[in-house]
Parts: structure tokens; sequence; C-alpha cells
């Protein structure tokens, strides 16, 4: 059990990020990753459009055998908290291990949530944080601009054109005072520097991408299901749409940057 791999999915290459933090702290583990290319952005779909989706990537993951399943889209992650309570398998989604770092990390108790149209709709991670400390103050926004954007890759646009779009969205939280900002969406790793570019380290960045990982990582290890291999894990990527394509793309990601 302990070697069979641990399935990862996201509507596109935000999941990546996941896997790459995994790829730091767990080097052993095999991971089957599933982008599902042909039906993102997820982020601007009905709640049960985007879960039939993925109940759709949970049971091809399924199909491989893995040990355990990671949502590492914030948009899935947001719909599926009642759902997952059913779950008979591992389970693990971006929201609380993020949502307990942002909480640890704010000192003026107002956190600033960027995420996708339907994550800040579905108001999980401010229900999340409200219900861990009902002090915080929880201000968010809906980027709908930004996973297409990274999709098509960044470098197809001029930097100023991305930077004026981040500045649209951040500038609604930075007039609150938020002392703390949770990328709530695994895509926007891919913007970070454009973030703090703007918000001039002066505000915590709190990456869900990261926070995902320690939570796998725990999961794993309570469960007696770390990999006891010696050698470092295989990696399999699949997608819905455009798969070598994204295969090429997801290893360079991976392992070349
Ligand atoms: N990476 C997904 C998330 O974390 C992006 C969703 C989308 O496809 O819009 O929300």
């Amino acid at each position: 059990m302990n070697n069979k791999p641990i399935g990862i999915f996201d509507s596109g290459i935000g999941g990546l990020n996941v896997v790459k933090e995994l790829k730091k702290i767990l080097p052993k583990e095999n991971i089957v990753y599933f982008g599902d290319t042909a039906r993102l952005p997820y982020g601007s779909k009905s709640p049960d459009v985007i879960l039939g989706c993925a109940y759709e990537s949970i049971s091809f993951l399924r199909s491989k055998k893995v040990k355990a399943v990671v949502s590492a889209c914030g948009t899935v992650s947001s719909l599926i908290q009642e759902a997952k309570k059913g779950f008979d398998f591992l389970f693990v989604d971006v929201l609380d291990s993020t949502c307990e770092k942002a909480i640890n990390s704010t000192v003026n108790k107002k956190i600033g949530i960027m995420a996708t149209v339907a994550t800040i709709k579905s108001n999980s991670y401010k229900k999340k944080i409200k219900l861990l400390n009902d002090e915080v103050e929880v201000y968010q926004i809906g980027c709908p601009l930004l996973v297409p954007i990274i999709e098509s890759g960044i470098s197809n646009f001029p930097k100023y054109i991305i930077n004026n779009i981040i500045y649209k969205y951040l500038k609604y939280l930075l007039d609150f005072n938020i002392d703390t900002l949770v990328l709530g969406c695994t895509h926007y790793p891919a913007i970070i520097n454009n973030i703090l570019e703007i918000t001039k380290s002066e505000i915590k960045i709190i990456n869900s991408s990261k926070e995902t990982v320690v939570e796998v990582f725990e999961i794993l290890k309570k469960n007696d299901l770390l990999s006891q291999s010696t050698n470092f894990g295989k990696y399999d990527f699949f997608a819905s749409k455009n798969q070598k394509n994204f295969c090429l793309k997801a290893k360079k990601f991976i392992f070349e940057s």
C-alpha cells in the first residue's frame, strides 16, 4: 500500500504547483496527476458542473489504485466540503491547512482572499476561517481573468497588463488594510512575483499549494502510508485534452524549472 501513488487533480496546470511542493517534501512518493484541460476553467462554472467534473477526476485517479486523492484545486475543494465527509478513501483538499496558516499569520486579524469566482461565491475560506477564529475579518474577491491568463502562459502578455489586472483585484483587498493575503487558487503561484511587486512584501502571502502539501504529509504519516521506497518517485501525468502537450509542459515545470 505505501508504495502506491498519490492521486492529484486540478482543472489544469494549477495543481502542478502542489506537485512541485510535494516533490520537495516527499521526493520518494509516486504521483499520478490528472488535469481536466478539456473543461477548464472551473471557476466560472456552476457548483453542480464543477462537482461533476471533480467526481470524474476522482474516479479516474482511484482506477489508478492511488493511496490518497488530493484535490489540488481551490474551487473543487470549496464545493466538496460536505460530500467529502462520506468518502471512504483518504482525501486531502486545499482548505484546512491554508486557513490555519492564514489565521496563524495575521496580526491585525484582517485576511484577504483571492480566488476564483466559484470559490468566492461558496464563501468556503471565509466560513472555515470564521469557524477557527470568529474575531478575524475576511475580505474576498473573485478574480475571473487570472486562471485563463495563467493557462495561456503569462509570458504571452506584457507584464504591465498582468500587473494592472492583479492590481485591480488586489486594491479592493488592500483598502481593507489586510496584513495577510491567501492565494486561494492553486494557479496563482505563477503570478506570485507580480503580486509581491504590488504588495512590496508588506503583506504575508499564504500559498495554498504549499500548505496543502503539509497536510498530505501529515495524513500519510498518520495512516502509516508514507513511501518506504529508497528511489525517487515516478510521475505520471494525464489530461482530458492535449494529453501529450500537457505531459511535456508538466514535466518541464516539475523537473526543469
Ligand atoms: N486551480 C484551480 C483552483 O485552485 C483553478 C480553477 C479554475 O479552473 O478556474 O481554484
